[in-house]
């Protein structure tokens, strides 16, 4: 069974429809690229699998997401457990304005846990994953805001790790980030998914095809193609594909 399952999604801002029936199916301990050009769905996707788009106004969304096969429309679903389970990690890194600490521990003690040691060891940890503890180790109590923007980004990720997720979300998480600092989170992307599910959105399609398992093809709100990565950028069964993956549009 796929760990995430979107069945049917049309979405409307208003009475404009951005989403028209999209079915994707994401497997467990998978990289997913969705690509396509400016103003095409992908962010608003994105935004559906942990139902982000509930705080944008006048939103209505049709058809279900299923998460480890339970329904997260239903109206019995818990946001704040569905927001652990389905972390997220945005275009700008965007760290609270306290301490490198306080952010990695955030999530964790607002999920009850109190204990200074336990807490320590979360923050280590996942400032590890993130591969950038030997950056940060010796000013863990200095304000998140002075780091770089490539450590932010890499603290940002460390933040959603810090509270256990099954799937993390990506909306471009590197296109703020110089080459170097977009390839330290890219290798970070691939180790991460022998414990994670990933879906990013990427406008770089050199990224796309370095990292993910799998590549959907969005156009005008449509998901035109959903394929093994190898194959959508060798042999895409869609012109529209081929097209804007060759450069030909977008
Ligand atoms: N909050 C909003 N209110 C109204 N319309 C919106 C809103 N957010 C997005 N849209 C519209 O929905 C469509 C899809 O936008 P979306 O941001 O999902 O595209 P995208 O593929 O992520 O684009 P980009 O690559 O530029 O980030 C666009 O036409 C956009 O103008
Ligand atoms: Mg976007």
């Amino acid at each position: 069974m796929a760990i995430i399952e979107a069945n049917n999604i049309s979405l409307y801002y208003g009475q404009k429809q951005a989403l028209f029936d999209i079915n994707l199916a994401f497997e467990k301990n998978t990289v997913n690229a969705l690509i396509g050009p400016s103003g095409c769905g992908k962010s608003t996707f994105l935004r559906t699998l942990n139902r982000m788009n509930d705080l944008v106004p006048n939103v209505t969304v049709t058809g279900e997401v299923r998460i480890d096969g339970e329904n997260i429309f239903s109206p019995t679903t818990d946001l704040v457990n569905l927001r652990k389970k389905v972390g997220m990690v945005f275009q700008q890194p965007n760290p609270f304005p306290f301490s490198i600490y306080d952010n990695v521990a955030f999530g964790p003690r607002i999920h009850g846990i109190t204990n200074k040691q336990t807490l320590d060891e979360i923050v280590e940890t996942t400032l590890k994953q993130a591969d950038v503890w030997d950056a940060v180790k010796d000013r863990l109590h200095d304000n998140a805001l002075g780091m770089s923007g490539g450590q932010q980004q890499r603290l940002c990720i460390a933040r959603v790790l810090a509270v256990k997720p099954e799937i993390i979300l990506m909306d471009e998480p590197t296109s703020a980030l110089d080459p170097i600092s977009s390839g330290k989170i890219e290798n970070l992307i691939y180790d991460l998914k022998s414990h994670y599910t990933i879906v990013i959105v990427t406008h770089n399609m050199q990224q796309a095809s370095r990292i993910s398992d799998n590549t959907a093809f969005f156009l005008s709100g449509k998901l035109i193609e959903f394929d093994k990565t190898a194959y959508i950028f060798s042999n895409p069964k869609d012109k529209r594909t081929d097209d804007y993956i060759s450069g030909r549009f977008g």
